[in-house]
């Protein structure tokens, strides 16, 4: 299972530079493009909460959902230690009915790229619109089909200090399955004390990347009839096969 309790425990440190105040802004930019000034916000795939908190720190009501449990929890007690409003919910994305409408939805960070197959990923944008007021705008990123292959995903290793004085080591093992446009992502992730580990755990990310054609037929399925693909970070930019994650706006 994808973000296990280890993985979840020290994904804020993976990501520790990942910027999601900056994050926030655009999305504040985005929703003013379009005319929107929510209040409502589902975020899709919340993880620990990264823009669902911030955006509950600038007044905003964000809902968070997301099926792994660990990750939940450290929304959770983030939430609390700050005195943050952020309802949070398990669930897979796929299978969502809340029972209302939000001003916005959002799904950061690839969070659609983890519904791999087509019937996956039309059931989680009917859901992405069903929880919509007509009218309102769905946000997400992605994996850019075009980029990923002309440059292929790479190897990497990683390794940070933690706050208690770990050492934690992050092996990242891509492989690339053009036909069903899915990238296997394997992590092995290690922590050691002094020159011993202390734990050790390995999980599989299956990742699809998207096409724009695609997404505009898939979001066509789902309801919505105006869609803008813009490079991750730069709403004024224009989409080349150089950016690797785009940032899909429809509604
Ligand atoms: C890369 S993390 C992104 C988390 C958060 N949005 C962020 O920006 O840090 C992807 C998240 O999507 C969640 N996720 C993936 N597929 C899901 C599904 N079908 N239903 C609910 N959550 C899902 C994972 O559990 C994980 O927390």
């Amino acid at each position: 299972m994808a973000f296990g309790e280890l993985y979840a425990g020290l994904y804020d440190h993976f990501y520790r530079d990942k910027d999601y105040r900056a994050e926030c802004d655009l999305l504040e930019r985005l929703w003013q493009r379009f005319g929107g000034r929510p209040q409502h916000v589902l975020d899709l795939g919340c993880g620990t909460g990264g823009h669902a908190l911030e955006l509950a720190r600038r007044g905003y009501r964000p809902t968070g959902v997301d099926r792994s449990e660990p990750m939940l929890e450290i929304a959770r007690a983030k939430a609390d230690d700050e005195g943050l409003q952020v309802e949070l919910h398990g669930g897979d994305i796929c299978a969502l009915d809340l029972g209302r409408s939000f001003d916005v939805v959002i799904a950061m960070f690839a969070v659609f790229g983890y519904l791999t197959s087509n019937q996956e990923l039309e059931q989680g944008l009917a859901v992405a619109r069903r929880h919509l007021r007509a009218g309102e705008v769905l946000v997400f990123d992605c994996w850019h089909g075009p980029a990923v292959l002309r440059h292929g995903p790479e190897a990497r290793i990683a390794s940070f200090d933690t706050p208690d004085g770990d050492r934690v080591l992050r092996l990242v093992t891509p492989e690339l399955d053009s036909l069903s446009q899915v990238v296997t992502v394997s992590y092995e992730i290690l922590r050691m004390r002094g020159d011993r580990v202390v734990e050790h755990t390995t999980e599989a990310h299956r990742m699809r990347y998207l096409f724009p054609q695609e997404i505009t037929h898939f979001l066509t399925l789902a309801g919505f009839d105006e869609v803008s693909f813009y490079p991750f970070g730069d709403i004024d930019a224009s989409l080349t096969v150089e950016h690797w994650n785009m940032l899909v706006a429809a509604r």
